[in-house]
């Protein structure tokens, strides 16, 4: 029986976990995309100007790539209480099944969603309206660009793809001239 827990983050989780974390591991969800569709008005944006930050859409077919983190029993349920808080802006636990890079399967994950049934979301939107909401936003955890680019670095850096990231990132950076 396994003790402690594992997370999945998709989002600030894998650039700022604030996680006290036995391990780490890149692994994978299978039938969800990430989107920029969730607003932010308590750590990327403010009320009245939300910021946009990352969640998963059920898709089948699709994968979203991101960080498991493996952590002891002892720290968990403090860990979780935590992350409560901090994802408290509209977001749900959800329990998943993640695959590891060498295709073998972690069970019982635990993950923060953003349905569309939550006051923030925002859903899609044209890119170019997406990219520039996302250069002007700002908020206490610090300019929403920052969110995406360090999102953006951080897959990069591992060779994996995410063409909306991808493509959102381009274009903020095209705005910004
Ligand atoms: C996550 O990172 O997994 C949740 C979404 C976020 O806080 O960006």
């Amino acid at each position: 029986m396994r003790r402690g827990g594992i997370v999945f983050g998709y989002g600030s989780l894998i650039f700022r976990p604030d996680i006290e974390f036995k391990s780490r591991e890149w692994v994978r969800v299978s039938d969800w995309s990430r989107r920029f569709y969730q607003g932010s008005v308590d750590h990327r944006g403010v009320p009245g100007a939300p910021g946009r930050v990352a969640t998963l859409l059920p898709q089948p077919g699709s994968h979203c790539w991101g960080v498991a983190y493996h952590v002891e029993e002892a720290v968990y349920g403090a860990m979780l209480e935590r992350l409560d808080i901090r994802e408290v802006g509209g977001y749900d636990r959800r329990a998943v099944t993640v695959q590891r890079r060498d295709g073998t399967a972690l069970q019982d994950v635990l993950m923060y969603l953003a349905t569309p049934d939550n006051p923030g979301y925002l859903g899609a939107a044209p890119i170019g309206a997406m990219a520039a909401q996302i250069l002007r936003a700002r908020g206490p955890s610090g300019e929403n660009r920052e969110y995406l680019y360090r999102l953006a670095a951080a897959l990069r850096a591992e060779a994996l793809e995410d063409p909306h990231v991808f493509g959102l990132e381009q274009a903020v950076r095209d705005l910004e001239g």
